[in-house]
């Protein structure tokens, strides 16, 4: 078999590397997709080929402009091939309470987290199809399922990206292609650990395993979702949150 081919975006934050990693571990060609903003880049680089991981193919764009995804794609079949396994992970947070949130910021999280998917996934879900598998993982969140307060531009986007799984899980489910999405908790990332240390501790003490989850413990799921061995899973989305939200 031809060695598969997995996208990942926002692929140097904290999930998206956790990710990469356990991809490249499960003997996956990486393509790493980043923010063109992002100026971390051969830092990053630098300290994956330092833990083992050479073979990143990295590709710059911004998942909220469709143009770019279109060129991100093309960027990384003709590098690596065929896209197999597409995660869409890249995400912002813009919190505030409502009455004090401006149209930016909903818009910036809205087309970032949600419209992103289909930027991202209309440029790889036919082609899937057209070969018969592939794998559409999305990252959502407890708080898409949950709601939480200072978060409804991103309790929306991640609500919608968990309506979006449904139906497109319906939509590829005779092609071998399956779309799911991950609801992580509160894990050990930059994005969280921006929250106000006050306020991060009080949703720490909420959360019944009392810690903060480890990134890789979010790649493990993604490198299940996206085996054969999970083919049978579709539409799905898999609650990974400490206890923190039970359905
Ligand atoms: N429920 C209801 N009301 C709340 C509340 C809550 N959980 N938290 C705060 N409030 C109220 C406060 O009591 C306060 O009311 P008064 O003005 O009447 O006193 C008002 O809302 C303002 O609260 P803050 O003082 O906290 O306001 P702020 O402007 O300083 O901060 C905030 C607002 C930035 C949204 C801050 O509350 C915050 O960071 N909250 C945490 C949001 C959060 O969990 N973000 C997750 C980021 S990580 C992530 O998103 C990854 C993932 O997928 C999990």
């Amino acid at each position: 078999m031809t060695q598969r081919v997995a996208f990942v975006t926002g692929a140097m934050g904290g999930l998206g590397t956790a990710i990469c990693q356990g991809f490249a571990k499960d003997g996956y060609k990486v393509v790493a997709a980043y923010h063109p903003e992002f100026d971390n880049k051969d830092e990053w680089l630098k300290e994956m080929a330092a833990e083992g991981f050479k073979d990143f193919v990295c590709v710059a764009g911004d998942v909220s402009s469709i143009e770019d995804c279109q060129k991100m794609v093309a960027e990384a079949e003709a590098n690596a091939g065929p896209v197999d396994i597409l995660v869409n992970n890249a995400g912002i947070t813009r919190d505030k309470m409502f009455a004090k949130m401006e149209k930016d910021q909903w818009d910036a999280v809205i087309s970032t987290n949600l419209t992103s998917l289909f930027n991202m996934t209309k440029q790889v879900s036919a082609k899937m199809a057209e070969r018969g598998w592939g794998r559409i993982i999305n990252i959502s969140s407890v708080n898409g399922v949950k709601g939480q307060a200072g978060q409804s531009n991103y309790s929306a986007a991640k609500a919608g990206v968990i309506g979006f799984t449904k139906a497109l899980a319906q939509e590829l489910a005779t092609k071998g292609v399956t779309v799911n999405a991950i609801a992580p908790g509160y894990v050990a990332t930059k994005m969280v650990m921006a929250i106000r240390e006050d306020i991060l501790k009080s949703i720490v003490d909420t959360i019944p395993m009392k810690r903060l989850a480890k990134p890789e413990e979010m790649g493990g799921l993604c490198s299940y979702l996206a085996s054969d061995l999970a083919g049978y899973m579709t539409g799905a989305t898999l609650n990974i949150n400490g206890g923190l939200y039970l359905q």
